[in-house]
C-alpha cells in the first residue's frame, strides 16, 4: 500500500500547492471585493444615516411648528373633535392609576400639552404628591403653566410641587427611577423618536412604575369605529378649517392616525422597552386604546 502511495505523494503534494497557490490570490480578491464593497458602502450608509436624520429633524420641526399654531385654540378643538369625549378617556386614563388608594406619587405627564390631564391628577392625587408636567414645545407649555395658575386649581396642596420641564421625550433631564407614574396621552404618535423616548420612560420609571399612554389606532372595529373613523378622516380638517383657520394641522393629525401602530405593534413596542404585564383596553370601537404597562422591579 505505502509503495503503491508514494509515487502519488509528491503529485498530491503539488495539486495542492497549486490549488493553494489559485485560492490565494482568489482569497485576496475576494477580500479585496469585500474591502472595496465596504469602502462602497460607507459612504451609502453616511448617506442614508444622514438622511433619515434630516427626514428626523424636519418631522420634528414640522410637528412643532403645527403645536405651536394650534396652541391657541387646542382646548376648544379637543372640545370639537371629539363632542367632549376626550375628557372621559382621560378621566379613565386618570382612573385606571388608582391615585385614591395611593400615597403620595410622582407623577410625570408626557407630552402634557395644555396640562389637562395632569390636572386630573393633581385633582385626585395624595396632596404630598409631586407632579411632572413634560412637553418639548413652549406654547403648549404655556397653557399648561396657565392652567396651573388658575384658582380652581392654585388650592391644591400639591401644586406646590408641580414642575414645568420643556425637554424632548427622548431625553427627559431627570434622574433614574425617579417618577411612580408616567403617562403619555395623545403625544405618542407625534414623537420623531419613539424608540428612545420608550426606553427614557422606561428609565425614567422606578422598580414597579407604572406606564399609561392613551393613544388612536389606525384601524376601528363595528359600527363606532366606522363612524370614529368616518369622523377623522373628513370632519376633523373640516372643523379644523372653520374653527381654527387652519386645516393643514388637522390633516396632520387624521394622516399621524393612519401612519401609527396598531394596539398590538405598540404593545409589541413596550415589551422591546423592557415593560412587563404589557396591555391595553379599546375604546370607541377600536379607534383608541389606554395602554399600560409596569418596570417590574428586578
Ligand atoms: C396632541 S397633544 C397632547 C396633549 C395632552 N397630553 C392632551 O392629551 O391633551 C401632543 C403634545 O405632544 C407634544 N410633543 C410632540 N412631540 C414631542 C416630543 N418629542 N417630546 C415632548 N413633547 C412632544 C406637543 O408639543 C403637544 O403638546
Amino acid at each position: 500500500m505505502a509503495a503503491s502511495h508514494s509515487p502519488r505523494a509528491p503529485a498530491r503534494a503539488t495539486a495542492r500547492a497549486s490549488t493553494e497557490n489559485m485560492r490565494a490570490p482568489a482569497r485576496a480578491s475576494s477580500k479585496n471585493t469585500r474591502a472595496s464593497t465596504k469602502d462602497m458602502r460607507a459612504p451609502a450608509r453616511a448617506t442614508a444615516r444622514a438622511s433619515t436624520e434630516n427626514t428626523r429633524a424636519s418631522r420634528e420641526k414640522n410637528v412643532r411648528a403645527i403645536f405651536e399654531r394650534v396652541a391657541p385654540y387646542y382646548d376648544q378643538m379637543n372640545d370639537a373633535m371629539s363632542l367632549g369625549l376626550h375628557r372621559r378617556w382621560k378621566a379613565r386614563a386618570v382612573a385606571a392609576m388608582h391615585l385614591e388608594r395611593a400615597g403620595p406619587r410622582t407623577v410625570l405627564d408626557m407630552a402634557c400639552g395644555s396640562g389637562d390631564i395632569a390636572a386630573r391628577v393633581a385633582q385626585r392625587a395624595h396632596p404630598q404628591s409631586r407632579l411632572i408636567c413634560v412637553d418639548n414645545n413652549p406654547a403648549m407649555l404655556a397653557l399648561a403653566r396657565q392652567r396651573f395658575a388658575q384658582p380652581r386649581l392654585a388650592h391644591l396642596a400639591c401644586l406646590k410641587s408641580v414642575r414645568f420641564v420643556r425637554a424632548d421625550a427622548a431625553s427627559v433631564p431627570l434622574a433614574d427611577g425617579c417618577v411612580d407614574i408616567y403617562c403619555v396621552g395623545f403625544g405618542l404618535r407625534n414623537f420623531a423618536e419613539r424608540t428612545q423616548a420608550l426606553a427614557e420612560a422606561h428609565r425614567l420609571l422606578r422598580p414597579g412604575g407604572h406606564f399609561l399612554c392613551l393613544e388612536f389606532a389606525p384601524e376601528a372595529r363595528g359600527w363606532l369605529g366606522a363612524a370614529a373613523h368616518a369622523w377623522t378622516d373628513t370632519v376633523v380638517p373640516q372643523l379644523g378649517a372653520w374653527l381654527a383657520q387652519d386645516k393643514a394641522s388637522y390633516i396632520y393629525l387624521r394622516d399621524s392616525i393612519r401612519r401609527f401602530l396598531t394596539p398590538a405593534r405598540l404593545e409589541a413596542e413596550l415589551r422591546g422597552a423592557g415593560l412587563q404585564r404589557v396591555s391595553h383596553r379599546l375604546m370607541l370601537g377600536g379607534r383608541l386604546a389606554l395602554h399600560q404597562g409596569w418596570k417590574v422591579a428586578a
